[in-house]
């Protein structure tokens, strides 16, 4: 069983779509997985219920750090993986899922002041998981790159001292459609994400891939709300 926690200082760079795509990854490959949405927004959780087409996997959300604290101690018990959505970590909800996780990923999108919001995620994870007394590594997950520009590449370089995933996603449609459509990506962003999910499984993020792609269901996603 593992937690992995998607957290961010900063709004918007990308935590529910990497998320979603590793969500999607695992359920596809048969990986017993459950996404929880800590986000009081709820978009992961609507997304998983409105849109998602695809093999099963339980979604819960809940925003409330209390219970929240309760439910991934229980829904850890059901799953290999434990994938968790946070809102900006303003919010006491993100906290508790840092302190719970065993690994967090913190998505970063080129521009100002990203670096240093992703900078300052990384401390707080390490600040928490030193209150807890026990190791939480964290990754930064570049987002949104476009390789041709001045942009990314200056943002690849400034976060070079940050622990930094060699993979990353890039500035596709793709990954906007599939928000709407619910659906995994396919070409470059479907490789993309495998790349991705092999890489979080080489640095011990995922749990190593079983061959049990037979017990695949089709269709069904049963999402509970829990929070307000
Ligand atoms: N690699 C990408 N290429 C193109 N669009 C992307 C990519 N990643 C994210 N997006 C788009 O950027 C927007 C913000 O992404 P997303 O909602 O995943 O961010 P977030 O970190 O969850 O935001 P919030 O902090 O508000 O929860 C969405 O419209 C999403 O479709
Ligand atoms: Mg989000």
């Amino acid at each position: 069983m593992m937690i992995l926690t998607i957290a961010s200082s900063k709004g918007g760079p990308g935590k529910t779509t990497m998320a979603e795509l590793i969500v999607c990854s695992l359920a596809s490959e048969g990986v017993n997985v459950i996404a929880l949405d800590a986000d009081p927004t709820g978009g992961l959780s609507r997304w998983a219920t409105r849109l998602y087409e695809g093999p099963t996997f339980a979604c819960h959300h809940e925003a409330d750090e209390a219970r929240l604290a309760h439910l991934i101690h229980r829904v850890a018990q059901e799953a290999d993986v434990v994938v968790v959505d946070t809102a900006g970590f303003g919010n006491r909800a993100a906290t508790v899922a840092m302190t719970a996780a065993d690994a967090v990923l913190i998505p970063m999108v080129p521009g100002e002041g990203d670096v240093t919001e992703a900078a300052r995620t990384v401390e707080l994870v390490a600040g928490v998981a030193s209150a807890a007394r026990r190791e939480i590594p964290s990754r930064v997950v570049l987002n949104r790159v476009r390789s041709s520009t001045a942009l990314s590449r200056h943002a690849a370089a400034e976060a070079g001292p940050l622990p930094k995933l060699e993979a990353g996603l890039s500035d596709l449609v793709a990954y906007g459609e599939m928000g709407f459509s619910g659906r995994m990506p396919t070409g470059k962003a479907g490789a993309e994400a495998a790349a991705l999910i092999a890489e979080l499984r080489t640095i011990g993020f995922l749990p190593a891939a079983v061959d049990n792609t037979t017990s695949v269901k089709t269709k069904y996603v049963k999402t509970t709300r829990l929070g307000r």
